[in-house]
C-alpha cells in the first residue's frame, strides 16, 4: 500500500461511487422486462448461468446502500434509473425514495437515464427508440427534477453498441458486426434529445458517461499504427467526435441512417460536463487472423485489427492490465483533440475487479489512478469529480457474479444480501477525510 498521502483535489470536487440499476436492484418481478432479462435466459449467455433477478436487492435495501455511502464520506452517488422500472407502477416512487434518502444523507444524487437495460421489445436499430427514450427522460425529470440537479443521459453507448449489437456478448445479443452502427447513431440521437428534454425541465448540469480507452499501436510499423487508429475511431471517436465536434470521423457518416447532418446538431448539444469511464488502454496491431482476447471483447478473425495483451503489468481478476498513466493520457488526449469543445470532465467510472475482503490490490489500483488523475489536473485538464466503480459487488453482466468490483462485499448466497465493507472502503474513507 502506498504510504505517501494523496495530493489535494480542487475545492468542490465531486467524490462519488457508481452503480447501475440492473446490476444492483433486483426486484425484477416489480418492473417490466428488459433486453437483459431476455438475454440472461439464453443458455450459455452468462458465464455462471445466473440472472440479475435479485442481484444486491437494492430495491429493498437501498437504505443500507445510502448508509454505506454516508459512512464512506462521498458527496455524490451515481445510480441509474431503470427504464422498464420507471415505466412500471411504483417505479418512480422507488427513485423518489432513493433521492430523498440521499439528500437527507448529504449525498448528491447523480442519475444515469440509460445504463443498458432497454425495455424488451424496443430496439436501438429503430430510430423511434430515440424518441421513446426522450419521453422516458421527460417523465423522470418531471418527477425528480425538483430534487436532482446533475444528470447523465447514457452510459457507454460504445460498449452497448459493440458488445451488445456487434459481437453479441451482451444483451440484446446481436452479432451484426459493422451493421451495428445504426444502434450507435440512434443512441447518440437519443442522448441529444435527452439533453434537450432535461434542459426544458430546468436541468443545468447535464452530461454523458462515455468509455475511453487510449489505444496503443503494437509497434511503429505502418500497419500496426493504422490498425490502432482504426480501433481508436471505433471505440472512442465514433462517439466522442459527434458528441463534442458535431461530426463523425471520416467515412462513418455515410454508414449512418437518416438525415445525419440534422441529427448531429442534436447529438452535439452543449454539455455541462463530459463523463469518462476509464479502465485500461488497448494494445492494437494489424490483423493476425487469430483471436486475441481482452476482457470480454473477443475479436473474430477478419476484423481489421488484433488486440494484444499489455505485458509487464499487474492484472486485475478480470485480466485487465493496471495502467494508471492511461488515465492521464486519456484526459490530456481528450483536451488535446477537443480543446475548448471539451467541457469540464468528471470521471464517472474507474475501478477494478478483485476477490476478497482484504483487497490490497484494489487499494493500490485506486491509489495509483487517483495520482494519475491528479497529474492530468496539474497538466491543465479541468476535472471536477471522480466516481469509483463500484460501491457494491454486483451483477457484472455476462460475467454474472464472478467479478467483484465493489468497495463493499455482497454475499449473494445470503437472503439478506449481507454487505460487508472491504479494506478498500476504509482506505477510501480515510483518503476522503484527509481531503480539504
Ligand atoms: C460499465 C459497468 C461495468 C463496468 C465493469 C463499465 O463498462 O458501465 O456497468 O460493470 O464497466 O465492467
Amino acid at each position: 500500500m502506498a504510504v505517501d498521502p494523496l495530493p489535494s483535489f480542487p475545492p468542490g470536487f465531486l467524490w462519488g461511487a457508481s452503480t447501475s440499476a440492473h446490476q444492483i436492484e433486483g426486484a425484477a418481478h416489480l418492473r417490466g422486462q428488459s433486453v437483459w432479462d431476455v438475454f440472461e435466459a439464453r443458455p450459455g449467455a452468462i458465464r455462471d448461468g445466473s440472472t440479475a433477478a435479485v442481484a444486491c436487492d437494492s430495491f429493498h435495501r437501498h437504505r443500507e446502500d445510502v448508509a454505506l455511502l454516508a459512512g464512506l464520506g462521498v458527496n455524490a452517488y451515481r445510480f441509474s434509473v431503470s427504464w422498464p422500472r420507471a415505466g412500471s407502477p411504483g417505479g418512480l416512487e422507488y427513485y423518489e425514495r432513493l433521492v430523498d434518502d440521499l439528500l437527507a444523507a448529504g449525498v448528491r444524487p447523480v442519475p444515469t437515464l440509460f445504463h443498458w437495460e432497454l425495455p424488451a421489445g424496443l430496439d436501438w436499430l429503430e430510430r423511434d427508440t430515440a424518441a421513446r427514450f426522450a419521453d422516458h427522460v421527460e417523465r423522470v425529470a418531471a418527477r425528480l427534477g425538483d430534487r436532482v440537479s446533475t444528470w447523465i443521459t447514457l452510459n457507454e453507448p460504445a460498449e452497448h453498441t459493440i458488445l451488445g449489437h456487434a459481437l453479441g456478448v451482451h444483451a440484446p445479443g446481436r452479432t451484426l458486426m459493422f451493421d451495428a452502427l445504426p444502434a450507435a447513431h440512434h443512441q447518440l440521437l437519443a442522448h441529444g434529445l435527452a439533453v434537450r428534454a432535461l434542459r426544458a425541465a430546468g436541468a443545468t448540469d447535464v452530461g454523458i458517461a462515455a468509455s475511453h480507452s487510449p489505444t496503443w499501436p503494437l509497434s511503429a510499423r505502418e500497419e500496426d499504427v493504422a490498425a490502432a487508429e482504426f480501433y481508436d475511431v471505433l471505440m472512442n471517436r465514433t462517439f466522442s467526435d459527434p458528441l463534442l465536434l458535431g461530426r463523425y470521423p471520416d467515412g462513418l457518416a455515410e454508414l449512418m441512417p437518416g438525415d445525419v447532418d440534422a441529427d448531429l446538431e442534436t447529438v452535439s448539444e452543449r454539455l455541462d460536463f463530459y463523463g469518462v469511464n476509464y479502465y485500461a488502454p488497448s494494445l492494437v496491431g494489424a490483423p493476425t487472423g487469430e483471436n486475441s482476447a481482452y476482457g470480454t471483447l473477443d475479436v473474430p478473425a477478419g476484423i481489421p485489427f488484433s488486440l494484444h495483451e499489455i505485458e509487464g503489468r499487474p492484472k486485475t481478476h478480470f485480466g485487465w492490465p493496471v495502467v494508471p498513466e492511461g488515465l492521464t493520457e486519456t484526459l490530456t488526449g481528450l483536451r488535446g483533440r477537443y480543446g475548448d469543445r471539451l467541457p469540464p470532465v468528471v470521471i464517472t467510472e474507474n475501478g477494478c475487479s478483485y476477490p476478497g475482503l482484504d483487497d490490497q490490490d484494489r487499494i493500490a489500483f485506486l491509489d495509483s489512478h487517483l495520482r494519475a488523475l491528479h497529474r492530468a489536473i496539474e497538466e491543465g485538464v479541468d476535472v471536477r469529480g471522480w466516481f469509483v466503480w463500484s460501491l457494491l459487488d454486483n451483477y457484472e453482466w455476462n460475467e454474472g457474479y464472478e467479478q467483484r468490483f465493489g468497495l463493499v462485499h455482497v454475499d449473494f448466497d445470503s437472503p439478506e444480501r449481507t454487505r460487508t465493507p472491504k479494506a478498500s472502503y476504509a482506505w477510501l474513507r480515510d483518503v476522503l477525510r484527509a481531503q480539504p
